[in-house]
């Protein structure tokens, strides 16, 4: 069974503090999970339910609806571009395509080197601004084949 470092236990124990209840905290949780163990995998839905003292379903659930958290170790670099319809009007799906040609790899996988890791995700609330796409923890807007391909060369 995983379990958090002691840094992390006592991130976690301050992100509870701030909660009226323990199963409130589910979400920050599961992002402290993430980040300690690379991955959502079932051991850690089952140590997280039991952290907050909530039921392994409602783990899954919100595990599953939330593209952040994998439940496959993710790249180096997580690619998230959007593909919902303003972004697609304004390219994404071309994007995608050429994304997924120099990568060599479809969505939902990551380049044998472990570097990146290529999701198709909705709405990321840049849509004035598309086609848009979240590199870990950064956004990237107005996006084309050429500011795309200078983007994974300096990641490189
Ligand atoms: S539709 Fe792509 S950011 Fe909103």
């Amino acid at each position: 069974m995983p379990e958090f470092s002691a840094k992390t236990m006592n991130k976690f124990k301050s992100v509870v503090a701030k909660y009226p209840e323990k199963g409130a905290a589910l979400l920050p949780t599961l992002w402290l999970a993430q980040q300690e163990f690379s991955a959502i995998t079932p051991e850690v839905e089952e140590y997280v339910a039991g952290l907050v003292g909530v039921s392994l379903v409602r783990v899954r659930e919100v595990r599953t609806f939330y593209t952040m958290y994998t439940p496959k170790p993710l790249g180096r670099y997580h690619l998230q571009l959007c593909t919902n319809i303003s972004c697609s009007l304004l390219g994404a799906e071309e994007l995608l395509e050429h994304l997924k040609k120099k990568l060599r790899i479809n969505t939902g996988e990551t380049t044998p080197d472990g570097e990146f890791t290529l999701s198709n995700v909705e709405c990321l609330g840049h849509c004035g601004t598309g086609p848009a796409m979240q590199i870990n923890d950064d956004f990237h807007e107005n996006l084309t084949k050429e500011s795309l391909d200078k983007i994974l060369d300096l990641l490189k």
